[in-house]
């Protein structure tokens, strides 16, 4: 099996129902974090990792995720024309290699494992890949799959990002069950989706970033449904527990979950504060509607 990770899967088929009425007219990953759309802070973690090529599982109403990946000639000439340098390398830095991009299109909604699986002639029978969930948005010094991809190097097999929830929390996620314990990475010895608390083998939950084996593909061809009445992908990852392994990473980072509006609005926040341009004014301005709600209570 080589190692290298050169492709990367996006499921972006979810109809964003959670932030209509917005997603009614437009893809929930083109909504932006400050001036980005989300999708873009997935791609250029992707890169960052050595991603060459993308493969986007999508579903009816997603076209301007395809337009806003295409190059935009006609606004390049005219910024370069009015001298917009900066603007223009802001535009430039968004382009994709012609051929880098594949769409494939989920038919129905039946589940992230359903998804993946759609993408399944576009990966060869020997090479891995990884799944990226673009809901979950990482800011981290060293970005999230890269610090995996290093850490794969040294592993194989298959690999989850995970991190810490509150008990009470887990039936939200893939839940791990820890066969060995060594810091930031954990030998999996099970994988539970969306468990209730009490039935929890920890409070270990995976975040949507894997690097997977194309025997997952294989699981998944079974079409076993899941939990919630879908195809889980957590479920074929758990089969290859005795397969060719599953590990754990704990990354470094902060997880902002992008598919609940706290979360996005808590990205938004955390992004614009971190901005060069923005981020001094933006604070005192935080500070001062703090201080005047603080004075009202
Ligand atoms: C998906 C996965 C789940 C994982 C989560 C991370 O769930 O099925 O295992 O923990 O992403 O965000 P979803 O959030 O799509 O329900």
């Amino acid at each position: 099996m080589k190692r290298r990770v050169t492709k990367a899967i996006f499921p972006v088929a979810g109809l964003g129902t959670r932030f209509l009425p917005a997603t009614k007219a437009i893809p929930k990953e083109i909504m932006t974090l400050v001036d980005r759309p989300l999708i873009q802070y997935a791609i250029d973690e992707a890169r960052a990792a050595g991603i060459r090529e993308f493969i986007f599982v999508t579903s009816r109403g997603k076209s301007a995720l395809e337009d806003y990946f295409d190059h935009a000639p006609q606004l390049e000439q005219a910024l370069r024309k009015a001298g917009k340098k900066e603007l223009l390398e802001i535009l430039q830095s968004t382009n994709m290699d012609s051929g880098a991009i594949a769409y494939v299109r989920q038919h129905e909604a039946r589940g992230l494992g359903h998804a993946v699986w759609c993408a399944r002639r576009l990966i060869a029978g020997n090479e891995p890949f990884a799944v990226i969930l673009p809901d979950d948005v990482m800011a981290a010094e060293k970005p999230v799959l890269q610090q995996m991809v290093e850490a794969y190097a040294e592993t194989g097999g298959n690999m989850v990002a995970a991190m810490e929830v509150p008990r009470e929390k887990v039936s939200a996620y893939g839940v791990v069950e820890i066969a060995e314990d060594m810091g930031r990475m954990v030998r999996v010895g099970g994988l539970v989706e969306k468990p209730a608390p009490e039935e929890a083998p920890s409070n270990l939950a995976v975040i949507g970033r894997y690097i997977l084996t194309p025997q997952i593909l294989r699981h998944l061809n079974r079409k076993k449904v899941g939990a919630g009445g879908e195809i889980q992908l957590t479920d074929a990852i758990a089969a290859e527990v005795g397969g060719q392994g599953v590990y754990a990473y704990r990354f470094e980072g902060e997880r902002y979950d992008c598919g609940s509006k706290a979360g996005f609005l808590e990205a938004t926040v955390s992004f614009a504060l971190a901005r060069e341009d923005l981020g001094a004014d933006f604070r005192r301005f935080l500070e001062g509607i703090v201080a005047r709600s603080n004075a009202a209570e």
